[in-house]
């Protein structure tokens, strides 16, 4: 709202070639047949004529200069828009933050989004959450090269939300995230319309990650090489919306929607006011709660995203109010207890520790100003999957989150393999289906994953057992992340998940709406249901510990 004149308007027309023809011109050709036949949208290397954009975008990825820390300028990336066609709001700048931008849509909109890679690197952009086809959601194999250009075309069905963007280069995400590249996709609806909810400066996007700087204001990136690698990233800092001062000055009487979005490589966060006062949350990844929830605390893992409602109706001018981040007993699984001391690099490090409070946010209550916005009893009316309608309600596909041969992060035993996608990966367009995440070893029910013959390799090895010794170091967190839908979970088994973790965060989930990412903890399994749709294809499913997932816990499911 604030710097659209920042971008130019122009006429897209005979400023790129028009080619014409083939969906099948892309890096490599798979499934092509099958996907014309379903919704006719297509992306890649070529405009289609016949893709009427309402919304057409130049997105380009480009070395940029940052001043975050006072110390000196660091070498970032960053995404830089501009609008060939759609409404003047449909692009925000995130100012002074190699961050952004803010792309914003309504359900129903046809967009456009013509990537050009500038950086020196191969990349691709994957839209986070996004209901979209297997061309359109940036598979890693898809990469195009400094100059080259990747068009996206697609129709936006998601209901209204935060959803986000960010590159998907296989084993180089984790650095172009760090960088600066992702970006934040809110999508508008006229059922979200019809509510009353905050609009307008009262709508308050917030990403949070965590980061290093040397003295010269550089980023650091895994100093520790693999180590660090194997636990994931984390930073002595932390950046809200890319900058480093974290506060926020609103306005005394108003209601706010904050929308939360933690755009960490690795880290999680326990978040509670510190006035002690609860959170109250009214929407979640994929969209608005049927009814919002009050939390002592919540926790938020890579990826996700979370509507606050903050009322600063009976807050005085002047006061500060702050989110900040409460102790997990979490710092065991990230180095101390995985290796003989220091050969984790965590000792070396100065990585904010998980078991310590640390601001995130402060809020600055200045002089009033009323808004008209209301919480309202019920959000969204759509109601969740059923139980009942899961082809294998009985027997869930079952994937084991853990690790294999010592250092390598597997599911079900495997990595990533370009294109390559197991037998019991492959599902059924227009079914829905039970998927058990499991990161604890044994589940009562790993006979419904009756594909493959890794099985045995894994899940009820000593190499994922929860007793001490080599158990822990094979246990940590996996933020887990599915492509194309957004599911519902159902359940979260914490039989053998560790007491005094649970007893830290057991309260700051929520298991309500439409989710795309979930944070899994140690010992933990979850059932989440879900429903194919629209889309035959191939689409990635992984951990969203950036580190994770460059290392190859990721892999391909196929729906047909
Ligand atoms: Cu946000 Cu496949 O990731
Ligand atoms: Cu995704
Ligand atoms: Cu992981």
């Amino acid at each position: 709202m604030k710097d659209e004149n920042k971008y130019t308007r122009r006429n897209f027309v005979g400023t790129i070639g028009l080619a014409t023809g083939g969906l099948c011109l892309l890096p490599l050709a798979v499934s092509c047949k099958s996907d014309a036949s379903q919704k006719s949208i297509s992306a890649g290397k070529n405009i289609s004529k016949d893709f009427n954009a309402d919304v057409d975008i130049q997105l380009k990825a480009e070395k940029s200069n940052t001043k975050i820390v006072s110390s000196g300028t660091a070498d970032t990336y960053s995404y830089r828009a501009s609008l060939y066609k759609g409404a003047k709001s449909t692009l925000q700048e995130l100012e002074g933050s190699s961050l952004g931008p803010i792309i914003r849509v309504k359900k129903g909109n046809k967009v456009r989004i013509r990537f050009e890679n500038e950086i020196p690197e191969k990349s691709i952009i994957h839209w986070h959450g996004l209901h979209v086809s297997h061309e359109n959601d940036g598979h890693p194999e898809y990469v195009i090269g400094n100059g080259e250009t990747y068009f996206y075309e697609f129709e936006v069905m998601n209901s209204a939300g935060m959803y986000w963007f960010h590159p998907h280069p296989h084993r180089t995400t984790g650095e172009q995230v760090y960088k600066g590249l992702a970006g934040l996709f809110i999508v508008e609806d006229d059922e979200e319309k019809a509510l009353n909810l905050p609009t307008g400066d009262y709508d308050i996007p917030v990403v949070i990650q965590d980061r290093t700087f040397d003295e010269s204001g550089q980023l650091v990136y895994l100093p520790n090489g693999k180590m660090d690698r194997m636990r994931g990233f984390l930073g002595n800092q932390i950046l809200i919306n890319g900058k480093i001062d974290n506060t926020l000055s609103l306005n005394k009487d108003g209601k706010y929607r904050l929308r939360l979005l933690n755009g960490s490589n690795s880290r999680a966060y326990k978040l509670a006011w510190d006035t002690g006062e609860p959170l109250t949350v009214f929407g979640v990844d994929g969209g608005l709660l049927q009814k919002h929830k009050t939390l002592p605390y919540l926790l938020l893992g890579p990826a996700q995203r979370v509507d606050v409602w903050l009322d600063l109706t009976n807050k005085n001018e002047n006061e500060e109010i702050k989110l900040i981040h409460l102790p997990i007993p979490l710092d065991a699984m990230m180095g101390d207890g995985m290796m003989d001391d220091g050969m984790m690099g965590n000792a070396s490090d100065n990585a904010l520790p998980y078991n310590s409070q640390f601001d995130i946010l402060s809020i600055k209550v200045g002089v009033s100003k009323k808004n008209e916005a209301s919480l309202p009893e019920t959000l969204s009316r759509i109601s969740p999957l059923k139980l009942t309608d899961a082809i294998n309600r009985n027997t869930p596909r079952t994937f084991n989150f853990g690790m294999e041969n010592m250092m390598e992060w597997t599911i079900n035993g495997r990595t990533y393999e370009g294109m390559q996608v197991a037998d019991d990966e492959i599902v059924k367009l227009n079914t829905t289906e039970i998927w058990r995440i499991n990161n604890g070893g044994n589940t009562t029910s790993a006979a419904g994953n009756d594909g493959g013959g890794m099985m045995g390799m894994h899940g009820n090895g000593g190499m994922m057992g929860n007793g001490g010794g080599m158990g822990n170091m094979m246990q940590m967190p996996h933020p887990v992340h599915i492509h194309q839908l957004q599911f519902n979970i159902v359940n979260r088994n914490i039989d053998n998940i560790d007491q005094n973790l649970w007893n830290a965060v057991k309260d700051g989930f929520i298991n309500e709406g439409w989710q795309d990412s979930v944070y899994l903890l140690p010992g933990m399994y979850m059932d989440l249901v879900m429903r194919f749709e629209d889309f035959k294809g191939l689409f990635l499913y992984h951990c969203h510990n950036l580190e994770h997932e460059d290392m190859g816990m990721m892999r391909n499911f196929k729906i047909e």
